[in-house]
């Protein structure tokens, strides 16, 4: 997906994997916007969640990955924002129906629950899987 930005963060908890995942998306050709953290020091995901969430309303992005513990808190602080619809992924199925049934916009993983493996098997799903459309579209515009 060549030209795309994706903005991308985590918490102290999900720095190693965001790092990782950051070099799968550039090898995939994705421009990534890396909003933080930067290190081990323990900061407060919400203020990473904000961050992704001001990327895509302000056009800098137009996907979002958010990386924490359980991707649960990141997750539940993307979604605060009416833009956003994130999805915690564990599996590919998970990551594919996000897309085609939601309409996700943000993935959220969970380092300390799933492995780097599955984490870019998420990553890959949730890129490539376009919106099915249909009987969700009314269901989506009613997330909003
Ligand atoms: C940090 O310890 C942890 O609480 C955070 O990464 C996340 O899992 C919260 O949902």
């Amino acid at each position: 997906m060549p030209q795309e930005t994706i903005a991308i963060a985590a918490d102290h908890a999900g720095v190693e994997l965001k790092s990782l995942l950051k070099a799968e998306l550039a090898t995939m050709g994705w421009n990534v916007l890396d909003l933080g953290t930067q290190g081990p020091a323990s900061v407060d995901y919400p203020d990473f969640a904000d961050a992704v969430a001001k990327a895509l309303a302000q056009g800098r992005a137009t996907r979002g990955v958010l990386v924490c513990g359980t991707g649960i808190g990141m997750s539940i602080a993307a979604n605060r924002h009416r833009h956003v619809r994130a999805a915690v992924c564990a599996d590919e199925t998970g990551a594919r129906l996000a897309r085609e049934h939601n309409d996700a916009n943000v993935l959220a993983l969970g380092a300390r629950l799933i492995g780097p493996e599955v984490a870019k098997d998420c990553l890959k799903v949730f890129l490539a899987t376009p919106f099915a459309g249909g009987r969700h579209v009314p269901r989506v515009a009613k997330l909003g």
